[in-house]
């Protein structure tokens, strides 16, 4: 493609399409492109790079990975309808997420303790999310203080010269002095919205982390956002735990609070939204983990901002439904209450855009991003995420479509919900 396109002044968006001409140009300098991102090369170069703990942790679903399996058949049952001769020659992959204007409806889910897949954990993610103004939302369960995630976040936005935008999964633990305390933490360093994920009380059944005892937190890695907020340090005080030499009882401390095991109810959702709100002065407080058209129903009536049809990658109920089927009838109960956003089983710009034309506002990628991370660190994020936005803008380009908002349910041809019992592994 032209290097030049005379377009590309015109759009509002990176010409993300132009990472293809980058790569195919490499070897002309005797380079190469960092690693093949088609989802299953991926997968398997990022297992190659972790160690069996990291590699278990990232991969592993609930029970024998049956929800894994179909929400990623869910994709395979709907087929997008190409479009011709369409000018789509000033296409844009922009869209606005709460009053952010962002790069594209992509975002980086939230995913705990990073730094089993990198010595740098989050920061590097965080980092590539400002540079590719795409919004990042950190975990409860990150393995670096939420200061600075922050940081690392405006560090890569002001290297593209834009404005951050970074959102605060929250786990909410039963001790109310310590849920305000993260939550005061992650406004002050600039989180703009609340995100609580409401379909893990605690981890799913997974096999191979059971069988490996791979709860990093009880062997001493990944307490650092809990270690570093004054309400769990007098936690531990109070419980006689020095963290220094006791790092496995402080890092049990620390996810026994936010993995406790013990179920909220609608009553204490409605405490932290309010909480949320008192303490952020208003910014936006959304549900994840939904996935019954009852609930959403329910979240829209309690006044949520949003809420994220996921079921946490069919990593808590195996069994369970496709999210993207229960995307499509939450879409229908509640699309024009709320915004909706979609995660579990993206692996392509195809299937962000079956998303999309199946009515979410916004999508996350989770996976993806850490095998990129496990593979490379910062480099492999950066690559994962722009051959994304690149296969991104290309599908818009050779399916006719110019922007966000032209994706609609009449792109897609949709085929009966007819799951073989396959047994699969993570990858398909
Ligand atoms: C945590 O969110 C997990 O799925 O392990």
């Amino acid at each position: 493609m032209e290097a030049d396109n005379p377009n590309r002044t015109l759009r509002t968006t990176p010409q993300f399409a132009l990472y293809q001409r980058e790569n195919f140009w490499k070897s002309n300098n005797g380079e190469v492109p960092p690693f093949n991102t088609e989802p299953a090369a991926l997968e398997d170069l990022a297992r190659t790079k972790l160690t069996q703990n990291g590699w278990y942790y990232a991969s592993s679903n609930a029970g024998q990975s049956r929800t894994h399996t179909v929400n990623r058949q869910a994709f395979y049952r709907h087929r997008i309808i190409p479009r011709i001769l369409v000018d789509t020659n000033q296409r844009d992959t922009a869209t606005e997420i709460f009053g952010h204007k962002v790069a594209a409806p992509i975002g980086f889910a939230p995913v705990g303790i990073n730094k089993i897949y990198h010595p740098l954990g989050e920061l590097p993610v965080a980092t590539i999310a400002g540079e590719l103004n795409l919004p990042y939302c950190l975990s409860t369960a990150g393995s670096h203080p939420v200061e600075d995630v922050g940081a690392a976040n405006d560090a890569g936005a002001q290297r593209s010269n834009v404005d951050a935008c970074r959102f605060f999964q929250l786990y909410m633990p039963h001790d109310d002095e310590l849920t305000r305390s993260i939550l005061e933490r992650a406004v002050k360093s600039g989180f703009t919205a609340c995100i609580l994920t409401v379909d893990t009380w605690q981890l799913g059944w997974r096999h191979d982390d059971i069988n490996t005892s791979n709860y990093a937190f009880y062997h001493g890695t990944g307490a650092d956002l809990g270690l570093s907020d004054p309400v769990f340090q007098k936690r531990l005080r109070e419980k006689g735990i020095d963290a220094k030499t006791q790092p496995n009882e402080a890092g049990a401390l620390w996810i026994d609070n936010v993995w406790h095991g013990r179920a909220h109810t609608w009553e204490k959702v409605k405490w932290v939204m309010e909480l949320w709100r008192e303490l952020s002065g208003g910014k936006p407080f959304c549900l994840k983990g939904i996935q019954a058209v009852g609930d959403a129903e329910k979240a829209v009536e309690m006044g949520v901002d949003g809420i994220v049809v996921s079921n946490h990658a069919g990593r808590q109920v195996d069994g369970a439904v496709a999210s993207l089927d229960a995307l499509e009838q939450i879409v229908d109960a509640v699309g024009d209450k709320t915004y909706i956003m979609f995660d579990s089983g993206v692996r392509s710009a195809s299937d962000v855009f079956k998303a999309l034309a199946l009515g979410a506002k916004f999508v996350f990628v989770g996976r993806l991003w850490i095998w990129g991370l496990a593979i490379m660190g910062e480099p492999g994020v950066r690559h994962v995420l722009k051959s994304l936005l690149a296969e991104f803008d290309i599908l818009l380009n050779v399916a006719g479509f110019r922007n966000v908002a032209e994706i609609t349910r009449s792109a897609l041809e949709s085929g009966p919900k007819d799951y073989p019992l396959l047994h699969v592994t993570s990858k398909l």
